[in-house]
């Protein structure tokens, strides 16, 4: 694991968006893992930027989503789904029919999660993982527990992520469960990329890095992985 602190949420923004530009240049069939959140927005926007200025085509690209919430469809304000169409798909020249995702809607759930690694399999893995972190140390919607997780699940979200993501839910009440892909499938990833900023992060940080590896800070799993890159802010990265 590599921890680079920087300067501000707009450096680190460029940092991590050449890496995917690069990696989509390099290879216009990259497999792209994403995350919703407020920490890979201003990424997406520097990705979008470069899809504007003619730098970069992700036409070709396959994506996969981290997690959904249960029970909302893909069109309904406050999905993953929708996330990702306002926050990036919709502005580049993504291929939807290539755009993979849990289905939160009931009677398809269970057979996304699973089927979901096996796709992950087919489309060869995935070459890059974006992730952020839950102030109680989440990644994805995988919430401290006993064990770590292997392939996709439906998880009840814990009174932590309920109280940090409700503010998204206007007058709506959130979800109590999600699916979200499993610790296995994240480590799988070849390459991984976590943005953390603020210091509502810091605590949940310092566990991932410097604590024991254990399935209480979900992230802290990242220790064991070969190439993962976390990047901080001075906020979030004041603990260490
Ligand atoms: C959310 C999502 C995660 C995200 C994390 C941090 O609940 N399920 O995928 O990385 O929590 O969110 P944010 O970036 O808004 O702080």
């Amino acid at each position: 694991m590599e921890v680079r602190v920087m300067e501000n949420t707009f450096e680190i923004s460029k940092a991590v968006s050449s890496i995917i530009i690069d990696e989509v240049k390099r290879n216009p069939k990259a497999v792209l893992g994403f995350a919703t959140g407020a920490s890979p927005i201003e990424t997406y926007k520097r990705m979008i930027e470069a899809y504007e200025n003619g730098e970069v085509s992700f036409k070709s690209i396959t994506t996969f989503n981290l997690d959904e919430y249960c029970g909302l469809t893909r069109d309904d304000e406050n999905s993953y789904f929708r996330f990702m169409k306002e926050n990036l798909f919709g502005k580049t020249d993504i291929d939807f029919s290539r755009v993979n995702f849990l289905s939160g809607d009931e009677t398809e759930s269970e057979k996304s999660c699973r089927e979901y690694s096996e796709k992950i399999a087919a489309a060869g893995g995935i070459d890059i993982q974006l992730l952020g972190i839950g102030t109680n140390g989440h990644i994805g919607f995988n919430e401290p527990s006993d064990s770590f997780s292997d392939g996709p699940f439906k998880v009840k979200l814990t009174q932590s992520t309920i109280n940090s993501n409700s503010k998204y839910f206007k007058d709506k009440k959130m979800p109590g469960y999600a699916l979200t892909m499993g610790i296995g499938d994240i480590m799988r990833a070849k390459k991984i990329l976590l943005i953390a900023t603020g210091e509502s992060k810091a605590n949940a940080v310092f566990k991932m890095i410097k604590g024991e590896v254990t399935p209480s800070c979900p992230a802290s799993v990242l220790q064991n992985h070969s190439n993962a890159v976390i990047y901080l802010d001075r906020e979030s990265a004041k603990l260490l």
